[in-house]
């Protein structure tokens, strides 16, 4: 039941105010300024004893995995890294007693991460699921884990999951954080910044329509290429997939700085850029950036917490912390890629060649 919409796609970029709502409920302590994850299975001095993070997923699970280890590092202060499951199953790691294994899938079926949990398992290794479907493979082959509560997922490609997942590591990364070196003054400002969330959501749903006009817009491009910087640069990636996905228009996702290393060759007016511009500490080098490729008449659709003077566009979104800001830094280019895929007629719940979960190797 698509409930009053065309697709489950727009129905499941709808629903992320209450889908997130739901991954941050019963889990918040006000009074420790922490959060309690009841599957964990892990106590505070084994906790303490980690000293490396290492992610798995695949597609947007893996993306979802990167912000979820800068979370993990910002806020815990643990080296972390996120991996897609395959690569790490296939090259022969080498598997740490000290390492927290995350694996990250929304179905809770993909071959690649189970084998590679397998593989953790049988390695004498401590793996934990950040997953949606209850009771699903990866899920029973855990030692514990994160339920990421976004509900079912019905449109091929992954919008609430990668959002649920997101907060869901901002909750692991909190949990571990207060365990650790996090103080209660910075447990609480990330507490009051999970709670802003789900009305900031709905505030960004609210601007579909600009949204969709500027989808119109960009529409036409043959090629897009998506740049940000530390925490920009996973939510680049998830965009540049999404679009792809759906639109089947190429796109690229690049480190900001990593533009003039190569792919500002491929800036001209017929390759728009999407840039991720959050008020921190690196605004000054996004703009650099965007300066750059303008001088190279490319086009630019900004991201960011205000107008930014450099971008033919801006989309804004309301600021959180720092540490949160990729969340909603998502959310418009969800519906970006959405309108561009209806406004080229795709088949939006079902692109060509893409199945719902992948269950072979
Ligand atoms: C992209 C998408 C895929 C999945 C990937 C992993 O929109 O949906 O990239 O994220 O196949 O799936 P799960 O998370 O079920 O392991």
């Amino acid at each position: 039941d698509m409930g009053g919409h065309d697709t489950y796609m727009h129905k499941e970029i709808s629903e992320q105010a209450d889908a997130v709502d739901r991954v941050l409920r019963g889990r918040i302590d006000e009074k420790f300024s922490t959060v309690h994850l009841g599957g964990l299975n892990l106590d505070a001095r084994e906790a303490r004893g980690i000293r490396r993070v290492k992610i798995l997923g695949c597609g947007t699970s893996y993306h979802a995995g990167l912000i979820g280890a800068s979370l993990i590092e910002g806020l815990a202060r643990i080296p972390a890294d996120s991996e897609p499951a395959s690569e790490f199953r296939y090259r022969n790691p080498v598997v740490d007693p000290d390492t927290l294994y995350i694996a990250v899938s929304q179905s809770g079926e993909t071959y690649d991460v189970l084998a590679a949990v397998q593989e953790l398992k049988r390695k004498g290794a401590r793996v934990l699921g950040v997953v949606n479907v209850v009771g699903s493979a990866i899920a029973r082959e855990a030692d514990g884990g994160v339920y990421v509560h976004a509900g079912p997922e019905v449109c091929v490609v992954s919008t609430k999951c990668f959002t649920n997942t997101v907060v869901a590591f901002a909750l692991l990364a909190l949990h571990l954080g207060r365990i650790r070196d996090l103080s209660v003054a910075d447990g609480k400002r990330i507490i009051e910044g999970l709670r802003r969330l789900p009305g900031q959501i709905q505030e960004i749903l609210e601007s579909e329509e600009d949204i969709k006009k500027l989808a119109a817009e960009y529409a036409n491009a043959k090629s897009m290429m998506f740049i940000g910087r530390v925490r920009g640069y996973p939510v680049a990636l998830e965009a540049s997939l999404k679009l792809k996905e759906i639109s089947y228009i190429h796109a690229e996702a690049y480190p900001a700085s990593e533009l003039k290393h190569g792919p500002l060759a491929l800036i001209e007016p017929a390759m728009p850029t999407v840039a991720i511009v959050p008020n921190d500490s690196l605004l000054e080098k996004n703009r650099a950036a965007m300066e750059e490729i303008k001088a190279r008449s490319g086009r630019i659709l900004a991201v960011a917490h205000q107008e930014q003077e450099k971008a033919d566009h801006t989309i804004i979104v309301p600021k959180n912390e720092d540490e949160l800001d990729p969340i909603l830094m998502g959310i418009p280019l969800q519906l970006l890629a959405y309108h561009t895929a209806l406004a080229l007629g795709r088949d939006i719940d079902k692109p060509r060649n893409l199945a719902k979960s992948v269950t072979v190797e």
